[in-house]
């Protein structure tokens, strides 16, 4: 029974992991969004699943497909809709992971009808759209928080103040400087910092190997 203990380690561990873009709506037909796959918080969801969690899986519009008994998929399709179902299971969990690319702003106002072309410029409105980690970490009492964070300059400071603002354990940085990673990719050069402000440098590999490595970083938490 040990044995199969080791072999699965998240026996039991709920973890919510969100993915994907989302997309805001400007009238029926158009929206907001960005060029996310979806595929690292896929990849994340099955490394996961495949040591015996138990995963809810929130994802945005992707053509990503989840392949395991343990993952029960979500779609959504807007931050706000991200943000109802998370919380929606969020008091549950022992483990969220937020992978997924959230459009920072929406359209203020949604057109009911398609917009017919008019002038020569035509300007839409944003809004803020809710910040879902933070509200998670807000809110956060025996739940193991990860993030990831996207920057392209004074990246370790931004992602700290990130951890620390969103009230995270753990930020996994994604460095869009190297070659071969980020939007699109299928590998991915990550560094993580945990809450206490270290770093850990990880080589460049496949978004599989470092959804291996997130979760390795979670069994650590349970187990050390
Ligand atoms: N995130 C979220 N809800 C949002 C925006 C971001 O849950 N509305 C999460 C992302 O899933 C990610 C983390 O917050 O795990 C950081 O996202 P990022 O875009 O790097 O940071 P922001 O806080 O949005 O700040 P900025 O884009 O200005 O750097
Ligand atoms: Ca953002």
């Amino acid at each position: 029974e040990a044995d199969l203990e080791s072999k699965l380690p998240l026996k039991g561990k709920k973890i919510l992991i969100t993915a994907g873009p989302t997309y805001e709506a400007i009238d029926p037909v158009r929206f907001v969004g960005n060029h996310s796959s979806g595929k690292m918080g896929f990849d994340i969801a099955h490394s996961a699943a495949n040591l015996g969690a138990s995963v809810i899986l929130v994802s945005g519009p992707t053509h990503c497909v989840a392949n395991h008994s343990l993952i029960q998929l979500v779609k959504v399709i807007s931050a706000q809709e991200m943000y109802d179902v998370c919380h929606q299971y969020y008091a549950d969990m022992d483990v969220v992971v937020a992978a997924a690319a959230v459009a920072d702003y929406k359209p203020k106002n949604v057109a009911e009808q398609k917009i017919k072309k008019s002038d020569d410029q035509f300007v839409i409105e944003l809004e803020k759209t809710k910040d879902i980690l933070f509200s998670l970490g807000a809110a956060k009492k025996q739940q193991f928080l990860i993030g990831f964070a996207l920057e392209t300059e004074n990246e370790i400071e931004n992602a700290k103040a990130k951890i620390q603002k969103k009230n995270l354990d753990l930020i996994v940085l994604n460095s869009l400087q190297d070659e071969g990673a980020g939007f699109q990719k299928t590998t991915n050069k990550v560094t993580f910092i945990n809450k206490d402000f270290t770093i850990e440098p990880m080589e460049l590999k496949s978004k599989e190997a470092v959804a291996d490595d997130i979760l390795n970083k979670v069994i650590a938490h349970f187990y050390e």
